[in-house]
């Protein structure tokens, strides 16, 4: 394993009727709130006016910044920062899924800094502090509700990245099932395929001796597997739903990172591919990671074969090493397929006319993947056999 040392203060608060712990919480950091959300699914859930409800108990000032979109854009980070200066904001609740969330970590730390928020972004600029803010989280997918990550798209220069700080981990989520029934059944299919491939991200490292990581990785798939396609068959099913939810926390939220550190190369294509095409996350996802497994397949292995055997009950009996990788990629391309999910970027009309801009773009911060450093080749080729 490599050194770590772990520390995530996001006070996570799971079940049922817990709405109302936001009268205990908010308190502590201010009564001038701004409250974030995105194109409406809370207003029709009933969500925004119980919210509404609990900070009107407390007294709380509210402010509002709506229109949060998938893909949260830099102009709407400007807006919320533009409220937080001009308002005094003393703390922000984002309510949504983890478009709401990565906005309102940019806007919180944007807020603190007299600079353009981009250059925190791109990393110019490295947050010292930030706006406390807490979630109510409405969609299992990202993790954000409990990680310091976010990941903002500059919509007029075609740019999507990912940023961290310690300063923007949510001080509390409130996270209740039901808040997720509404979700619709595609970006339901999306939050799976998300929240499995940080765990394979993650399960993908260069870093000797990590078994418990490994099995605590296989559970949380195993997990995931059995329960995905129940829901989609019943997407109110609150037991199929807080399974789900609280995978989707623990895929990302540090746990299965201690003492190695995941590849995230595809992650890092996709965000290229929906900086271009505005496309679901995780649709990108489903399309280009059983690729990037293919191309890695000679150095993992022996990880490939413990997760064929493993996770998609591969007989290993009579194959070589290659042909039970194999069989456990189709396994994984098949599954996400029996979900609904896209497998070829054809399904979003992506041609290869912008496959070297893409391919730029994944390469801005030089070679990438810490499992298998990707080069510019590497990356159009992952993407060519994704068209
Ligand atoms: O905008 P509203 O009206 O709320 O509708 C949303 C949106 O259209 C809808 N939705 C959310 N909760 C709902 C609901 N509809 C009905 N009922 C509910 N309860 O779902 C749509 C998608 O929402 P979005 O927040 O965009 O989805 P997701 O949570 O998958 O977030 C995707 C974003 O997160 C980034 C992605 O790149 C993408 O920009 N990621 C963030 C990460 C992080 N912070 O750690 C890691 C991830 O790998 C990912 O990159
Ligand atoms: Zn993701």
């Amino acid at each position: 394993m490599d050194n770590f040392s772990f520390h995530n203060p996001t006070k996570l608060i799971f079940g049922q009727n817990q709405l109302e712990q936001l009268q205990k919480e908010v308190p502590q950091y201010g009564n001038k709130v701004l409250l974030v959300y995105g194109g409406g699914s809370i207003k029709r859930s009933g969500l925004y006016d119980a919210v509404l409800n609990q900070l009107s108990e407390i007294g709380a000032e509210v402010f509002e910044l709506a229109g949060v979109e998938p893909n949260p854009r830099l102009t709407t980070v400007h807006k919320g920062v533009e409220i937080c200066k001009k308002e005094k904001i003393e703390f922000i609740l984002a309510v949504g899924g983890g478009s709401v969330l990565d906005c309102t970590k940019a806007i919180a730390a944007g807020a603190h800094f007299e600079g353009d928020v981009w250059d925190i972004v791109t990393k110019k600029h490295l947050p010292t502090s930030a706006v406390p803010f807490g979630t109510v989280l409405t969609l299992a997918a990202t993790g954000s509700e409990m990680n310091s990550g976010s990941v903002i798209t500059n919509w007029e220069t075609k740019e999507k990245y990912g940023w961290g700080s310690p300063h923007v981990y949510p001080k509390f989520s409130i996270l209740e099932p039901v808040n997720t029934f509404t979700v619709p059944k595609d970006h339901t299919v999306y939050g799976i395929v998300d929240m499995m491939t940080h765990v394979f991200e993650q399960y993908f490292h260069p870093t000797s001796n990590t078994p418990l990581q490994e099995r605590m990785c296989e559970a949380v798939l195993l997990t995931v597997i059995e329960a995905a396609p129940k829901l989609l068959d019943d997407l109110e099913n609150y037991e199929l739903r807080e399974t789900i939810l609280y995978s989707g926390t623990i895929a990302l939220n540090g746990f299965l990172q201690m003492g190695a550190r995941g590849d995230w190369a595809s992650h890092n294509i996709e965000h290229s591919i929906s900086a271009i095409y505005d496309i679901p996350h995780a649709g990108g996802l489903a399309i280009i990671y059983p690729q990037w497994l293919r191309h890695v397949k000679k150095l993992g292995l022996r990880k490939l074969n413990q997760l064929a055997v493993r996770v998609w009950s591969v007989d290993p009996n009579n194959k070589t090493e290659e042909e039970i990788a194999e069989e456990g990629i189709q396994k994984l391309e098949q599954f996400w397929q029996s979900l609904g999910a896209p497998s070829r970027l054809s399904d979003y009309d992506i041609d290869d006319t912008n496959l070297d801009l893409m391919a730029d773009k994944a390469m801005v911060y030089g070679p990438f993947g810490n499992f298998k450093k990707l080069m510019k080749e590497d990356v159009v080729e992952i993407l060519s056999k994704s068209l």
